[in-house]
């Protein structure tokens, strides 16, 4: 089965650009001058972990992800940008455990393309556990795939929804794709401030993608 681990490991960073929806972000929240706690679940090679520095750096960024290849990509960036412990924490740690800094509540989670690896109740659970660590009035960034996904067609359904063996490098890894009236089921609590459909050209398949790019205000 292929693990991010290995494809990093394999291909090294292969996702540099930070997605439009954390850019879009700052734009909600750039003039609010405290300095802020930011989690980035599933970091990957940290691109969002970098841009949400230079954007605002003053924050504590917390910054983990399972993939041992990944954070070590993610530490050679930060020694090499001199970026201090204080500012950027970065651990290994698996989203599906209970969260090692239970004391600590966030203004800003990111999770880009992380919680979907898996069936609707592991998603379900993700999501609960990720909003319990947002304060009130912190904002969460999900980016998550599209009903409208053309791999959403690829595969097998499982009985919950999830898809297996879908047409991409990652495919053997389940995948749960997400409709509109899904996103807004999971969300009727909290405010949807921003929500878009997102077509990107795919680093690990032939073809584009299609995510749906949230900000919601707890
Ligand atoms: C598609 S990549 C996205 C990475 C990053 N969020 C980004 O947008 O650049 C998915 C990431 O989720 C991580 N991941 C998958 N399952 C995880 C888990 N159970 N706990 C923590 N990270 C996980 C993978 O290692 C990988 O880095």
């Amino acid at each position: 089965m292929a693990t991010w681990d290995s494809i990093y490991k394999q291909k090294g960073i292969i996702q540099p650009q930070p997605l439009p929806a954390i850019k879009k972000l700052t734009c909600f929240i750039q003039d609010t001058g405290n300095n802020r706690t930011i989690l980035d679940m599933g970091c990957g090679t940290g691109r969002h972990t970098f841009y949400l520095h230079q954007k605002f750096p003053d924050a504590t960024i917390y910054a983990y992800d399972n993939s041992p290849k990944a954070l070590e990509l993610v530490n050679e960036i930060k020694e090499a940008s001199s970026i201090t412990d204080e500012r950027i924490i970065i651990f290994e740690h698996d989203m599906d455990k209970e969260f090692p800094y239970q004391d600590i509540k966030f203004d800003i989670i990111v999770s880009t393309l992380v919680i979907h690896h898996g069936f609707f109740n592991e998603i379900q659970k993700r999501l609960d556990d990720s909003l319990t660590l947002l304060k009130d009035d912190g904002f969460f960034v999900l980016v998550v795939p599209s009903t409208k996904d053309p791999r959403y067609a690829t595969g097998e359904t499982a009985k919950d929804g999830t898809k297996l063996n879908t047409d991409q490098d990652d495919g053997d890894i389940p995948h749960f794709f997400f409709s509109n009236e899904l996103i807004k089921k999971l969300f009727r609590d909290y405010s949807i401030i921003d929500i878009h459909e997102y077509e990107r050209p795919m680093v690990t398949a032939v073809g584009a993608a299609v995510n749906w790019e949230i900000i919601v205000k707890k």
